[in-house]
């Protein structure tokens, strides 16, 4: 038998640990090894054992509960179960770390809890439009095997003036009683109180209720707060945050690497990609991405599936030339 101890040990480590990414490449390490070994047949086998793991569809693998919102909460909350893994996102070192310590914090929080700690559970993401602050919060909820609830706060407090507070509560009560992780995005609706006008005593109610609500929140639920505005935010608030994760538009090779994740069924074998980095500077992720697919959908439209470095130069550049319009 070609597994070593430490294998073995590390496999019952990433199955405990609910971490199927590590589990399936520790069992590719395995197959390795074991046709360095020369038991070929075995690694065959057990690389074919991965492939066909990995592409059953997720609901076969693990039925979730279908938790949906009912009645008023379903005006107030949407549910989805993201199929977003940390390792298809394109991040700085920072960033990356702090999200996979709260993987790992959440992911062991029995052992904390036993010893009168709690994992990290309310996060801030703070940073520019499109840099994955709302991607973060649905890998958070797959990887952890969570539903993923969006209260989208802008809308919320648009179309409740005069009783945001009241149906915040609707919201803060669920999230004590399924465990899941709580997106609270365009989070500044909140903090920004000017902005709601002519009734100052609502903005406090919705700032107060929600601080309240942070103080009390169930550690079984992972609260995450999104913001493109850190500055307006009032300095309770952050205080209140396990964590602020701040975000922000990639670097060159980051801006190249995400070009180049969602262009993997694409021909790029003659696109000059050192070139192109003199024309990612200022722009998202998310904006990589459209000029990605925009490139792409024109390529497989004129006939084949072999992209261009000028076709991808013209789709960046357009970007920058619309973006503020
Ligand atoms: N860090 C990232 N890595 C890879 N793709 C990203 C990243 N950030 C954003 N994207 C792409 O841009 C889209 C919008 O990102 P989103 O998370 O909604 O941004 P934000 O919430 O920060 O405004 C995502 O669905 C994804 O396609
Ligand atoms: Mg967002």
């Amino acid at each position: 038998m070609a597994a070593s101890a430490d294998h073995v040990k590390a496999l019952v480590r990433a199955h405990a640990e609910g971490d199927e990414d590590a589990f399936y490449s520790i069992a590719l390490q395995l197959a390795a090894k074991s046709a360095r070994q020369g038991h070929n047949r075995l690694a065959a086998e057990l690389r074919e054992l991965v492939d066909q793991a990995r592409a059953q569809p997720i609901n076969k693998r693990e039925p979730i509960p279908v938790v949906q919102p009912r009645g008023e909460l379903a005006e107030l909350v949407s549910a989805s179960y993201p199929n977003v893994h940390l390792a298809d996102m394109t991040l700085a070192e920072s960033v990356r770390t702090q999200l996979q310590r709260v993987l790992h914090e959440q992911r062991q929080r029995e052992r904390l809890e036993n010893h009168g700690f709690a994992p990290i559970y309310r996060l801030l993401l703070v940073g520019p439009p499109g840099t994955g602050k709302s991607m973060s919060a649905a890998m958070l909820a797959r990887e952890l095997s969570l539903p993923l609830f969006t209260v989208r706060l802008d809308g919320l407090i648009s179309r409740f003036m005069g009783q945001t507070a009241s149906k915040l509560r609707l919201v803060f009560d669920a999230a004590a009683r399924n465990r899941a992780v709580y997106l609270f995005d365009e989070f500044d609706a909140i903090g920004a109180e000017r902005r709601i006008e002519g009734d100052v005593g609502e903005a406090r109610r919705i700032l107060n209720s929600f601080l309240l609500f942070l103080d009390e929140a169930p550690s079984e639920s992972l609260v995450v707060a999104a913001t493109n505005h850190a500055v307006i935010l009032d300095s309770a608030l952050f205080r209140r945050f396990d964590a602020v994760i701040t975000y922000d538009v990639p670097s060159a090779e980051q801006a190249i690497q995400v070009l180049r994740r969602r262009l993997t069924s694409m021909n790029t074998a003659e696109v000059d990609w050192d070139d192109l980095m003199g024309h990612v500077s200022g722009l998202s992720h998310a904006e990589l991405v459209r000029a990605a697919e925009f490139a792409a959908k024109d390529a497989i439209l004129s006939g084949d599936d072999v992209l261009s470095t000028s076709a991808l130069r013209s789709a960046l550049d357009r970007h920058h030339t619309t973006r503020h319009s």
